[in-house]
This record gives structure tokens, sequence and C-alpha cells, in this order.
């Protein structure tokens, strides 16, 4: 127990290492506009660079967004994001592969075989988080056909517990980004990531303090999507058009986050079927329950019983989003054959 907590922090990380073929590279800067963290670096007209920052030589999810929205597949990923010691320790096994859902042990890519799944699977392999918005509002009954992929999710006792509330007003949008990074996000960045590549001591002592009270918060993944936000004027929801919340009744039954989540997932699955780009944000959700977030709360009709669980920005994707990248795998325990 005291061992794990002298590892706590700050992780010791590894991250993917990104190359781009300059050669092949059409300057289009949609690596760096859709890497959920600032992980590359790009000036109009030039090659981008990949990055770290905040003390760490990359930084990197493992998404594979880049590659995936890379019009000339100029960019080859090596290497997984793992935590190699300490309470964060990875349980993934290192192996990044491409979906092999008919156990071809990988030795086909998808392309060959992908004409032989079903349209829901080839949308769970092919989705990509969309952070890349047209400026084109999406209309009412479109909005409705996503609710109703949300409604009708399973949940324990049948209990549905949960409210939406669907934002196209963008100055509360706007709103939300900026007290968010203000109250909460932007000071906890600034106390985490070390912009000079050192990390002190009374940071560690720090850390290792309010990681008694938050034992989960601390993996360096978040903070990285906080410095992106933080250098792009707040953008957390990268201008999209629209937002649905995801509310739980704190009322229902067994596990409500969970409920909460399936029922995100419903939505998420049919907007991808409407045409429509998604991702989930979920940085300003832990500052939402700070007291002075109480009149944004109110503007959100956010009230007791309801707690926020999670929100998804929507909106048509501005070029090619989709496709299929690698996935670390994760354990998986057979019981009988
Ligand atoms: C609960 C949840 C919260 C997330 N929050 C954010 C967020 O605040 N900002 C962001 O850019 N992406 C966010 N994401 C998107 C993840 O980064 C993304 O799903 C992951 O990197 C895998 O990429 P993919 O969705 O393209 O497969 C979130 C995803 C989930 C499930």
């Amino acid at each position: 127990m005291l061992n794990s907590f002298t590892k706590g922090y700050f992780p010791e990380t590894d991250f993917p290492i990104r190359t781009i073929d300059a050669e092949k590279c059409s300057k289009c800067g949609r690596c760096f506009e859709t890497c959920p963290t600032l992980g590359f670096q790009w000036r109009k007209g030039e090659v981008p660079t990949p990055v770290g920052y905040g003390g760490y030589a990359q930084a990197c999810l493992n998404c594979g967004n880049c590659t995936a929205v890379c019009p000339s597949d100029a960019i080859t990923m090596t290497g997984v994001y793992s935590v190699r010691e300490g309470r964060y320790k990875n349980s993934l096994e290192g192996k990044m592969a491409f979906p092999d859902p008919l156990c071809l042990n990988g030795a086909k890519m998808y392309d060959g075989f992908k004409e032989e799944l079903t349209p829901v699977e080839r949308a769970i392999f092919e989705r990509r988080s969309n952070r890349l918005f047209k400026d084109k509002k999406v209309p009412r009954e479109v909005i409705c056909r996503i609710l109703e992929a949300g409604r009708f999710a399973p949940s324990a006792g049948n209990c549905q517990p949960y409210k939406f509330v669907v934002i196209q007003d963008q100055s509360i949008i706007h709103d939300l980004e900026r007290l968010s990074m203000k109250t909460m996000l932007r000071p906890l960045k600034n106390l985490y990531l070390d912009h000079k590549g050192t990390r002190p001591l009374w940071k560690r002592i720090v850390f290792n303090f309010l990681s008694i009270f938050m034992a989960t918060k601390f993996d360096p993944r978040p903070f990285t999507a906080m410095e992106k936000a933080d250098v792009r004027k707040d953008k957390i929801y990268f201008d999209a058009p629209l937002v649905i919340m995801i509310l739980k009744d704190t009322r229902g039954v067994s596990n409500p986050d969970l409920d909460a989540g399936i029922c995100a997932q419903n939505m998420v699955l049919a907007a991808h079927a409407l045409g429509l780009g998604t991702c989930y944000i979920g940085l300003p959700i832990e500052p939402l329950n700070y007291p002075l977030m109480m009149g944004l709360r109110k503007r959100l009709s956010i009230r007791h019983p309801f707690e926020a669980v999670t929100s998804i920005a929507i909106g048509y994707p501005k070029g090619k989003i989709d496709g299929v990248v690698k996935r670390d795998t994760p354990q998986v325990a057979w019981i009988g054959s």
C-alpha cells in the first residue's frame, strides 16, 4: 500500500512514437487539429512535428485519430501508451492490433474482411472521435432520432435514470468551456504538468497528498487534453454546433453511471449512422459539480437529483474522420472452452 503511494506520481509513462513521412504529407494540419492532446506542432504550409510537453517527450493517447484523418497516409505510430509502474500500471498487453473479430490472428488487413461484417460491427470499428466540425446546424428531427436511441438503451430495472440536456446555444457552451477551465482544469493542469521538463519534489508531495482523496484522477492523459484546451483558448467542444449532456438520476437502482454510459453510446452510434460525427467530452463534468458553477448548473437545468455524467459534441464532420485504427489488446480470461 505504502509502496504504491510512493510510486503514484508522476507515473512513469511511455508514449507511442509518431513519425510523419514528409514526402507524403500534404501539410493540411488535420492531424494537429484532430489530436485530443497537443501532440503536434504545426504552422500553415509546413509538415507537422510530433511533440510532447509538460515533461513528457511525446504526448499521445494512442487513439490513432491522426492516422485516420490523414488524407495521404503519412503518419506511422509505433509503441504503446503505458504506465510502467505504480498505481496506474497498465493492465493492457501492449500489443497494438487491428480489429480481428473473425479470429484471423491479425494476419489479414481489416479491408480484406470488412465486407463480411455487419453494418453495426463496421460502425463500431471504423467510428473515430470527431473533433473537426462543419459550421452547420443539426436539424431538430435528427436530434430527436439521437435522443430516441438513448431512450431505448437498456438500463438496470428499466429505471432509465437519465435526463438529456440539448445545447445549441453557443454562448452557454462557451461559458461552460471558460468556467470549467478557469475554476478547475487550468489550475490543476498547471500544478500537474511541468513545462521545464523536470518534476520537482514539491509537486510529488502535493499530488501524493491529493491522491489520497482522488485516487484515480492523476493519470497524465486528461492533463494533456487540458493543455490543448488551454492553448486553444478553452475550446473544449471544438466548435461543435450541438452538445448533448447526459445526466444521471442519482436515485436510479444499481449503477446509474453505467446506465448513462450505455445510453450515451447508443446515441453516439445512432448519430454515426445518421452521418454525424461525435466526440465524448468529459473534461467539464467534474468542474460542473463545483459550488462556483451553481449558476451554470441552473442554466443547464441540472438540479437535484440529477448530476452530469458525460457530454457529447455532435455535428457534421469536416472531411474524412472515420477509419480503422489499431487498439491495444486487453487481457481476456477464457473460462471453459
Ligand atoms: C467518457 C469519455 C470522456 C472523453 N472526454 C474527452 C474529452 O474531454 N476531450 C476529447 O477530446 N476527447 C474525449 N474523449 C474521447 C477519447 O479521447 C477517445 O474516445 C479515445 O481517444 C479513443 O478514440 P476514438 O473514440 O476515436 O476511438 C472521451 C471519451 C470518453 C469515453
